[in-house]
């Protein structure tokens, strides 16, 4: 299945130079923002946020304004046809087909690629349930790359819930594709960060450890990169309320750390990070939150830009097994059963091409 437009749906999907470049330009934005003001004049973003949202959502926004455009979209479905029992498809098609660049949010996993199969014009992925969050690993990349200096050679702690954040899956993927970097994951077993993303890890010699003490990892970290616990991707609310403050960064930790380590979160924050460590210069995360904007402006920029001069986009890569059904009840298909049952094969499995599950052959 093809697309006309270039999308952002993970960022594996683009190679290291177009992040860099996106970087750089963010970068550059933030220097001097009058020079882009105009840039994207008479153009239209549309969000679609079919979940909550405070930074993404009004980041993307002020982006676009910033540059000089305009905006269409809800940030409450229920508002919309989507209250009707309208499917993704529909929604997503005639929306695309009134703007320049659309931004989606949505709860279930693989929900933008399954938009961007039929929209009218580039998606970008705001987040698909526990799955995937490239531009928060965009906005990420570009404090780190400001704030450290670098992209190479850091120890990197993520803590909290790392099975269902998807801010951390996507940084891992990403991270791991710059030279000598390394991980700590910090959380407990109920929490740990998923296997696909260790295989990746794995498959890239990327090195990883598990710990469950953030008091025992902190002192040899440069980043360290807090998460929620997400209340909502929970089945169990017993199981939520035993595991929700299981981490908490205090000053006592903090003390133990290094001088120049950084604390990143993608916020919001809870008991995680009590607020009487704000003061503390090493807490980088209101910083991280406006790079967000700036990294988000160099993306539409860039993505409109690409879109004056179409390349097809082959979207599917797998082939069609209509025998096999995805085992991820998160998983976009079950909801959209027209979508082709479309999977990678492997020698040990298969590989839904939406929510990236593996189904052992
Ligand atoms: C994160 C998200 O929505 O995944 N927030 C964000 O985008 N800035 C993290 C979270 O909700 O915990």
């Amino acid at each position: 299945m093809n697309s006309s437009f270039q999308n952002l749906i993970d960022l594996d999907d683009r190679p290291r130079e177009w992040w860099d470049k996106i970087i750089s330009l963010g970068s550059a934005i933030k220097d001097n923002p009058k020079e882009y003001a105009k840039k994207c004049d008479g153009k239209i973003l549309a969000t679609l946020f079919y979940e909550p949202s405070t930074r993404t959502q009004m980041s993307f926004q002020t982006a676009m304004l910033r540059l000089g455009g305009t905006l269409i979209g809800f940030d409450n479905p229920e508002t919309s046809s989507v209250a009707k029992g309208e499917n993704l498809k529909d929604t997503t098609k005639i929306v695309s087909s009134y703007a320049d660049i659309m931004v989606m949010r949505n709860p279930l996993e693989g929900s933008a690629k399954a938009a961007s199969l039929t929209a009218d014009c580039p998606i970008i992925n705001a987040g698909d349930g526990g799955h995937l969050h490239p531009t928060q690993t965009l906005t990420d990349l570009l404090t780190l790359s400001r704030e450290k200096g670098r992209l190479t050679g850091l120890t990197v702690g993520l803590c909290g819930d790392l099975k269902n954040g998807r801010t951390v899956h996507s940084l891992c993927k990403a991270l791991s594709r710059y030279p000598d970097n390394k991980f700590v994951f910090i959380s407990t077993d109920e929490l740990a960060m998923p296997n696909y993303v260790k295989e990746i890890l794995d498959s890239r010699n990327c090195p990883y450890e598990e710990i469950p003490s953030l008091d025992d990892a902190i002192g040899n970290l440069d980043v360290l990169y807090m998460t929620r616990v997400q209340q909502e991707r929970f089945s169990s609310m017993e199981e939520y309320e035993r595991l929700k403050n299981v981490y908490c960064l205090d000053n006592d930790k903090l003390a133990k750390a290094k001088a120049d380590l950084i604390v990143l979160h993608p916020l919001p924050r809870l008991d995680e990070i009590p607020v009487n460590t704000d003061h503390d210069p090493r807490t980088k995360f209101f910083e991280q939150a406006k790079y967000g904007m700036y990294v988000r402006m160099a993306l539409i920029l860039t993505m409109i830009e690409e879109s004056e001069n179409p390349v097809p986009q082959q979207m599917l890569k797998g082939h069609i097994h209509d025998e096999l059904t995805c085992t991820n009840p998160k998983c976009i298909t079950h909801k959209e059963e027209y979508l082709p049952k479309s999977f990678i094969e492997t020698e040990k499995e298969y590989i839904c091409e939406f929510c990236d599950e593996r189904i052992a052959k």
